[in-house]
């Protein structure tokens, strides 16, 4: 006897899996813009910083900013998508380190990075609260002393996804490319109280646009 139990990284990385980088890249031509993406994060970067992009999915951010001479590297949850990271990499003649792993327990030592992108929406795949809570306080644990993470979210307030059939609370459903998929979306409140919970205190969120798509964007400084 048996039974199924869901977790936030099952979820993802089956529907990751059924999608793969193409599937991905299709995507990201509708919910994302890689001109807005890298014009937000841009001023935020220096060329010595040690840049981790968290949940770098096949590198969309990652290789054009290490094209540009940043020192970037990339983790994600997905082998596969990984895959398609590494091998675009090495296409680029790019020596970018990636690793398997997950943001709610991350693979590196206190204070080694200064800066952390977490873009298009990859926080929403936390579907539980202590998953929200353990990804937010790695953040924090592996940033050095004046260190930033921006993450970027799908939020509640959000008319387009409230008037999209295809979304409905408190966790959305998003059925793309024929594969469903579950993302949790929290309100600028309910974040707010998160970030509380979670004991972080240097953080702001802004809203802006990226693309056509509404963000809510939290920065945070240790
Ligand atoms: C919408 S994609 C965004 C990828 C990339 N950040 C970008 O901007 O192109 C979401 C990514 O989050 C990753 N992901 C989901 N849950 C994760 C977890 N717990 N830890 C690390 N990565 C995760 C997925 O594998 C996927 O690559």
């Amino acid at each position: 006897m048996g039974f199924h139990m869901e977790t936030s990284q099952t979820t993802s990385l089956e529907f990751y899996k059924q999608l793969k980088a193409e599937g991905l890249k299709k995507l990201a031509t509708v919910y994302t813009s890689i001109k807005d993406t890298l014009n937000m994060i841009r001023p935020a970067l220096a060329k010595n910083d040690s840049i981790l992009d968290l949940a770098c999915g096949y590198g969309r951010v990652t290789i054009p900013l290490a094209l540009e001479g940043y020192k970037i590297q990339g983790l994600d949850l997905s082998e596969t998508l990984l895959k398609e990271a590494r091998h675009d990499a090495v296409n680029a003649g790019l020596a970018i380190k990636w690793r398997q792993g997950d943001m709610c327990a991350l693979p590196y030592r206190a204070g080694t990075f200064n800066k952390i992108l977490c873009l298009w929406c990859s926080f929403n795949h936390l579907l539980y609260r202590d998953d929200q809570i353990a990804a937010l306080k790695e953040m924090y644990r592996v940033l050095g002393p004046t260190g930033t993470a921006l993450v970027e979210m799908f939020y509640g307030e959000d008319s387009d996804l409230k008037s999209d059939p295809a979304y409905q609370p408190p966790f959305y459903c998003s059925n793309l490319e024929g594969v469903i998929n579950r993302i949790f979306v929290h309100t600028e409140r309910s974040f707010m109280d998160l970030l509380k919970t979670a004991d972080i205190a240097n953080s702001r969120l802004v809203f802006g646009t990226i693309g056509t798509k509404k963000r809510m964007i939290l920065w945070m400084t240790k």
